[in-house]
């Protein structure tokens, strides 16, 4: 679906993840959700944030497992994703904190391929992955999966792309001291959840939202695996949207 801006689109967003978790919470039923970081998903956060305080949707039930984390990455560091999801989310609504899973950035390496099978393991025991949200990497990856990813792909340490590592500096002060690899869930992994959101805003994702809709499937393009699977829905703002 294409909206006109990222504000109304996130908030369907949010809505949507929100009926998820209301009618699950009716029940009694946990939700389980994939979560993303960077600057797409922020105002859906900020969104549930308000749906929490306002309209008094309650997170007690919901379990998280993020996508991704950067490696190696200390928790309390401003540029991890455990920083980011504390700002933008999970300060701000009733969730159990052992309900949150996000990639242990301090492992040592050898520890990481046992470690990555007992997380994506977590998630199959709470039954799977209720709703995936994504943003989409300029190089067309998802979650940190980058172009070479296998469509089976599961939950595991990767390099990361030159340009990844460039769009991420500003953060970081700097490319040098943007971390050379990442622990992030497969595209397997990602493919396993009952619905799947991708979303993307402005005009630099236009020609990636392009090549991963319209370009044949390949790892060159992870994204493009999307295509596979119809529990699929893209998100995206016309500005986004302006190469298709
Ligand atoms: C990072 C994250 C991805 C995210 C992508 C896009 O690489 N690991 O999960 O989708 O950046 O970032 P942004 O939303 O800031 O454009």
């Amino acid at each position: 679906a294409i909206y006109p801006g990222q504000l109304a689109a996130s908030i369907q967003v949010a809505h949507r993840i929100a009926k998820v978790i209301s009618d699950n919470n009716l029940e009694g039923r946990n939700t389980v959700l994939g979560l993303a970081t960077g600057a797409t998903p922020m105002a859906v956060y900020s969104e549930l944030v308000r749906l929490y305080q306002q309209d008094g949707l309650s997170f007690k039930q919901v379990i998280t497992f993020n996508l991704d984390e950067y490696y190696p990455m200390l928790p309390d560091a401003a540029q991890s994703y455990v920083a980011y999801m504390n700002q933008h989310l999970f300060d701000h609504v009733d969730i159990d904190h052992n309900n949150i899973h996000i990639p242990d950035g301090t492992l040592n390496e050898d520890d990481i391929p046992a470690y990555c099978l007992a997380y994506e393991k977590k998630v199959s025991e709470y039954g799977g992955l209720d709703i995936q949200l994504l943003g989409i990497g300029r190089t067309g990856h998802i979650g940190f999966n980058e172009p070479g990813s296998a469509p089976n792909s599961g939950t595991r340490l990767v390099t990361l792309a030159d340009l990844t590592r460039s769009d991420a500096s500003p953060d970081f002060g700097g490319k040098e001291n943007v971390p050379v690899k990442a622990i992030t869930m497969g595209i397997g992994t990602v493919f396993k959840a009952k619905e799947i959101i991708l979303m993307a805003w402005g005009q630099k994702k236009a020609s990636i939202i392009k090549k991963a809709v319209e370009e044949g499937i390949s790892a060159n393009v992870p994204a493009t695996y999307l295509q596979l699977s119809d529990k699929v829905q893209f998100i995206i703002d016309t500005d986004a949207a302006s190469k298709l």
